[in-house]
């Protein structure tokens, strides 16, 4: 079996420049994703030499699979011809939450087989007539989750350093109703319609973008119920801070318990486990599903997924704790000097 590490050089060996590119591009030298990865990889957990008896229990099950959650990721058939619905089968066999993307390259009904009451729709704020007309149509679904990402689907800067990709050329369902809402300049939303998308669900409604303890304070007095910290995988601004920090600050400012996702360079089971120690709920898995769609289409995301929760297993095991409580009390980001 490959290590994440070659899987991640295999696949991007695989990719023509143009598809290469919007995965891998959108800023400069890529700072807040390498932030990510290097504030993940200086979290420490102590581990618990007390309670020996876990090594006889599978602790995995429920509570490690409800853990997960499939990142919302757009234009996935210039990966693998099976795209967003190999994707949404696989997660959907797994028992793990999958978040359809606002840039699906389907009309998410084309994914109902693959739905579940974990399945949620992501949505961008492009204009509030956009965003209700999309709650509409995700309520004939029968969706009770949406997602609203404020982190802007804008296009970074170097999107085109691989090579050119435009997504409007692919025919994809959602990129046309979001150019055509930009090319009228009707493409954003204030706080009376972050109020009025709000009043428009009554299911739940989770906002990603999250960075900082102002905009979780002021989305949960909007009465938003879940907050999800995410710097896009560190694609849209080169400075930001890691995904690792925000939450912890986050988590630290807040003694409600308001559900916490977060996502931004997870390629291992240990990594789920570092932000669950940090004080997240739930953990976002992203490029690391394209890399098994790429490899193995359907097939190969289903391995993915399968083999995290068992990493997930073996490191929760490993480290001793036999509860969420002790985890977090003894995990930390490592300074630097
Ligand atoms: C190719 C690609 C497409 C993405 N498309 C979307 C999207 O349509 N909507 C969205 O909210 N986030 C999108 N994201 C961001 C992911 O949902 C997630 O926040 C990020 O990839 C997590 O970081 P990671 O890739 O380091 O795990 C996209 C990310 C990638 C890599």
């Amino acid at each position: 079996m490959q290590s994440p590490y070659e899987l991640r050089e295999h696949a991007l060996s695989q990719l023509q420049a143009g598809p290469r590119g919007w995965l891998e591009g959108g800023v400069l030298k890529g700072s807040t994703r390498y932030l990510n990865a290097t504030d993940l990889e200086s979290t420490a957990i102590v581990p618990n030499v007390q309670d020996l008896p876990l090594y006889e229990k599978n602790v995995t099950s429920d509570l490690l699979r409800g853990a997960l959650i499939v990142c919302p990721m757009g234009h996935l058939t210039q990966f693998h011809a099976d795209g967003e619905l190999g994707v949404a089968r696989a997660s959907h066999e797994l028992g793990i939450a999958y978040s359809i993307s606002a840039m699906s390259r389907y009309d998410p009904s084309r994914l109902k087989p693959y739905f579940s009451d974990s399945v949620s729709l992501q949505i961008y704020p492009l204009g509030i007539d956009h965003v209700l007309a999309e709650i509409e149509a995700a309520k004939k679904l029968g969706i009770q989750t949406i997602v609203i990402t404020v982190d802007g689907p804008s296009v970074g800067l170097n999107y085109n350093k691989h090579g050119k990709y435009d997504a409007r050329k692919v025919g994809a369902y959602h990129t046309k109703r979001i150019t055509r809402n930009s090319q009228r300049g009707d493409c954003r939303v204030g706080i009376n319609d972050y109020l009025r998308i709000r009043d428009a669900f009554d299911g739940t409604l989770v906002v990603k973008g999250i960075m900082s303890t102002l905009d979780a304070k002021r989305f949960l007095s909007f009465g938003y119920d879940k907050l999800w910290i995410s710097n896009h995988g560190g694609r849209v601004f080169e400075s930001n801070v890691s995904s690792a920090t925000a939450l912890k600050t986050i988590r630290s400012n807040f003694v409600t318990d308001c559900e916490l996702v977060v996502d931004g360079g997870v390629l291992t089971g240990m990594d789920v486990l570092r932000y669950i120690g940090l004080g997240a709920d739930k953990v976002g898995i992203g490029r690391l599903i394209i890399y098994g769609l790429i490899i193995g289409g359907y097939a190969g995301v289903r391995d993915i997924l399968g083999n995290l929760l068992n990493e997930l297993d073996l490191c929760f095991r490993q480290s001793g704790h036999t509860n969420i409580e002790t985890l977090r009390m003894n995990t930390y980001i490592k300074k630097r000097d």
